[in-house]
């Protein structure tokens, strides 16, 4: 088993690198960015709670974040795969604290923290293009602005959190993305 954590900013590559690492080892993808915004575009109760707090680049509460998780992981169990790869979570040590718990029960751990840092002009660049071509409703500059500083007070102290546990590999995430998931997966490979 392979358990991965594609970790970054807003904007750094965590889900085209997820792409190629599904492929690469047979793993399923938990992005829970994309699971809540399917649920906006169903306009589930779940959806309308995270239209809230999405559109003004703010986290959904943890306790709630959690439980979507967890109902995700208990619908992947049974179908086969080499691990998981998940995208866009934890974003706070509750979060990373409650995945460990999760985990557990399933007598499984995090492998490795793939952390891709992109410098900020990057990130924000890379942003407002996507925003021009696909209208993602929070690709614009005052919700990225947000998005950055909520990253800052309360996702990058997961760096530390993760680099205490041996488990942080640093990607330098401004290359091409051919770069960079070559660079990934020749780290990965001789574990797998
Ligand atoms: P989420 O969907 O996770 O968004 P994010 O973290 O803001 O990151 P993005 O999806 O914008 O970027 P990415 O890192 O996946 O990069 P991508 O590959 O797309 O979360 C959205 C919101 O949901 C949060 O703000 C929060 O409200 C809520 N949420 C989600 N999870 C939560 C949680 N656990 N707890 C609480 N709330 C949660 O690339 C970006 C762009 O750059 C693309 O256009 C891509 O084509 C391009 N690109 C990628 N790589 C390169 C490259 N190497 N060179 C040039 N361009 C590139
Ligand atoms: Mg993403």
């Amino acid at each position: 088993m392979m358990n991965l954590v594609i970790f970054g900013a807003p904007g750094c590559g965590k889900g085209t690198q997820s792409e190629r690492l599904i492929k690469r080892f047979g793993l399923h993808h938990i992005s829970t960015g994309e699971l809540l915004r399917d649920h906006i575009s169903r306009g589930t109760e779940l959806g309308k709670i995270a239209d809230s707090y999405i559109s003004k680049g703010h986290l959904i509460p943890d306790d709630l974040m959690v439980r979507v998780l967890a109902h995700e992981l208990e619908e992947k169990k049974d179908s086969a795969s080499n691990g998981v790869i998940f995208d866009g979570f934890p974003r706070t040590i509750p979060q990373a604290i409650a995945l460990e718990n999760l985990l557990k029960e399933h007598q499984a751990e995090i492998h490795t923290v793939v952390g891709l840092e992109v410098d900020e002009d990057e990130l924000v660049k890379r942003m407002i293009q996507r925003g021009k071509e696909s209208g993602r409703a929070d690709d614009n500059i005052d919700t990225i602005k947000e998005r950055l500083n909520v990253y800052h007070q309360r996702t990058a102290p997961l760096r530390d959190y993760y680099k205490k546990q041996g488990k942080y590999l640093a990607v330098n995430g401004n290359g091409t993305v051919d770069e960079i998931s070559e660079y990934i997966e020749s780290a990965l490979a001789p574990q797998n």
